[in-house]
């Protein structure tokens, strides 16, 4: 059959993802609102092979265990109805040791490239329903620019839909606080969180009316209300985790350095708002003519460790081999 190429790009959320209602099908407890971004990618070979006995999954040149992409390529086998196992091929364009997640890049060029490969045409909603099935964040990542994730009730309704582009010039500075790998996984801690936090319920309330402000602000242009938005999302994230029993942050000192220097900045009249995912690092959410006076500031306690970026374009494929 035919090998298929497919490139996605990681996305970094403003309204977060956090905490699953079904686990099963991924359907999550909030809406949640990511940007793609330009420069952070994953390209995906993927051939159904008649000889093969099993699947089998390279990352970056190295052989990985299909523990995790099975079960998702049941899927796709099951929606096309073929049996035959998969040669998959990976290879992450996120910058070495940049500690930003890519799950969510990952399994978007994943479900673009195997239902494309198993000779499925699904359309992005369908693709986005796909993605979900691997990692939540994924959902979002077959679209460029702005999406929304609706929580949907179902496996049919939980899926992610482009917003429109505003008319803002949008940059993102990654922070690169810590390199090295999580000390908990996303999805263990999402469950402990939901289990245990005393503040999660509040945490749902509140994400959810976040996720319909943001839109209004998208809408309208308003980047401090975006960047308001997009930072109370991140705190009140963390601070729910932060709560769960055992506590538990990702944050380090240098985490709190960076912050500092964002606040500073916007103290100084400078439009700049900070958000951290499962992970130490820190982005930097803001214009991109503001770019030069951040990594400026950030020169003193980061240099050569930030990373700049803009927003990036939707899943597509990039290649198909007979
Ligand atoms: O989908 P996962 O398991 O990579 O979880 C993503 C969780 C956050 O990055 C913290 C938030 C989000 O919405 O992307």
């Amino acid at each position: 059959m035919t090998a298929i190429t497919a490139r996605a790009h990681t996305n970094i959320a403003l309204i977060k993802y956090w905490g699953k209602k079904d686990p099963k099908l991924i359907l999550p407890y909030t809406d949640s609102v990511s940007l793609t971004l330009n420069d952070f990618y994953t390209d995906t070979t993927v051939e159904f092979v008649d000889e093969l006995a099993a699947d089998q999954f390279s990352l970056d040149g190295q052989a990985q265990v299909t523990t995790k992409i099975t079960p998702f390529l049941n899927l796709v086998r099951d929606l096309a109805g073929i049996n035959l196992f998969a040669r998959v091929e990976s290879t992450n364009h996120v910058p070495t040791a940049a500690g930003l997640a890519s799950s969510a890049s990952a399994y978007a060029a994943l479900a673009l490239a195997a239902s494309r490969a198993a000779g499925l045409n699904l359309d992005q909603q369908a693709l986005s329903r796909l993605a979900r099935r691997g990692s939540g964040s994924a959902t979002r990542s077959i679209y460029g620019g702005l999406a929304i994730w609706h929580r949907g009730e179902d496996d049919a309704t939980s899926f992610a839909e482009p917003l429109p582009t505003p008319d803002l010039d949008l940059a993102m500075l990654v922070v690169l606080v810590d390199a090295g790998p999580k000390p908990i996984s996303s999805r263990n801690l999402m469950a402990n969180t939901v289990e245990t936090s005393p503040y999660y319920p509040a945490w749902v309330t509140h994400n959810q009316q976040a996720a319909q402000q943001m839109v209004t602000a998208l809408a309208q242009n308003d980047f401090a209300a975006v960047g308001h938005l997009t930072e109370q999302s991140s705190m009140q994230m963390h601070a729910t985790i932060l709560a769960s029993d055992p506590a538990f942050t990702y944050w380090t000192p240098e985490t709190l350095k960076a912050w500092a220097i964002v606040k500073q900045l916007r103290a100084d009249g400078i439009p700049a708002y900070a958000t951290m995912d499962a992970g130490p690092n820190v982005k930097i959410l803001t214009l991109g003519e503001q770019v030069p006076k951040i990594l400026n500031a950030l020169q003193a306690d980061f240099a050569g460790r930030v990373l700049t970026t803009t927003p990036g374009p939707a899943a597509k494929v990039i290649g198909a081999q007979h």
